[in-house]
């Protein structure tokens, strides 16, 4: 693997975001780049949806932004397709890191063994509890007490990555699966930003040697925010 290491200084980090629909961990990280309070340039978008709402709102901020969501046939693109063309994108952009904020397509190992930049993934649970989807409803039925959100290294295995950061809440008696989403979300909008300013700023760094199953290496103990 030729992935460099993170650059951490001089700012800003160059950042790449890879998004599949709303965007409003994306909105975050644009304000908090507009207004100066984090040392990134956003120096492009990735959508595989063309319906994304993210996509609006890159525009708005005059980013550039890559939709690459179907054949001419209006078919989905393969992924083999729209990895290649991710790729190439990425290239021209050379982020420091790309960052994946509610993209919703599983990316091949190929893929990720060839990026050219460190990827963190901002996935909805307290891993290593709950990889893939329907996270909250999962935290509903199981009726844990605690639930919230991370962010990870992206690695071949699915959500198994270095964990870096968590926010975490208590899971109300009324909560339902709706309302653990939007609280979750709440953090995930502070999480995310404070994630990325302590990458920018050298206090994280990222272990690509990392693995949960190797004992040679001590697992990093992830920053917590408890809200
Ligand atoms: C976020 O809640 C994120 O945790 C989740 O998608 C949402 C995107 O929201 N990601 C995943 O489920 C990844 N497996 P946003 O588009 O408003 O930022």
């Amino acid at each position: 693997m030729s992935v460099a290491p993170l650059r951490q200084a001089p700012s800003p980090m160059r950042v790449a975001v890879l998004v599949s629909g709303n965007g409003s961990n994306l909105q975050v990280l644009i304000d908090a780049m507009q207004s100066g309070a984090l040392p990134i340039d956003i120096v492009g978008i990735i959508s595989n949806r063309e319906d994304a709402y993210a996509i609006t709102r890159a525009q708005q901020a005059d980013i550039p932004v890559a939709v690459l969501s179907h054949t001419a046939s209006g078919k989905r693109m393969a992924i083999k397709t729209f990895e290649r063309h991710a790729s190439e994108q990425l290239q021209q952009w050379q982020p420091d890191l790309i960052v994946l904020a509610g993209f919703m397509r599983v990316v091949s190992a190929e893929f990720i063994d060839k990026r050219i930049a460190p990827m963190v993934n901002l996935h909805p649970a307290l891993l290593p509890a709950y990889k893939g989807l329907d996270t909250h409803q999962r935290v509903i039925q199981a009726g844990d007490s605690h639930h919230g959100c991370s962010v990870h290294v992206v690695t071949a295995e699915l959500d198994a990555g270095q964990v870096l950061t968590q926010g975490v809440l208590s899971v109300g008696a009324k909560d339902t699966a709706i309302s653990l989403q939007a609280r979750v979300q709440k953090i995930e909008h502070k999480l995310l930003p404070w994630t990325l300013l302590l990458l920018a700023k050298g206090v994280l760094t990222i272990n690509e040697r990392y693995s949960q199953d190797t004992e040679s290496y001590l697992p990093t103990l992830p920053l917590k925010l408890l809200l």
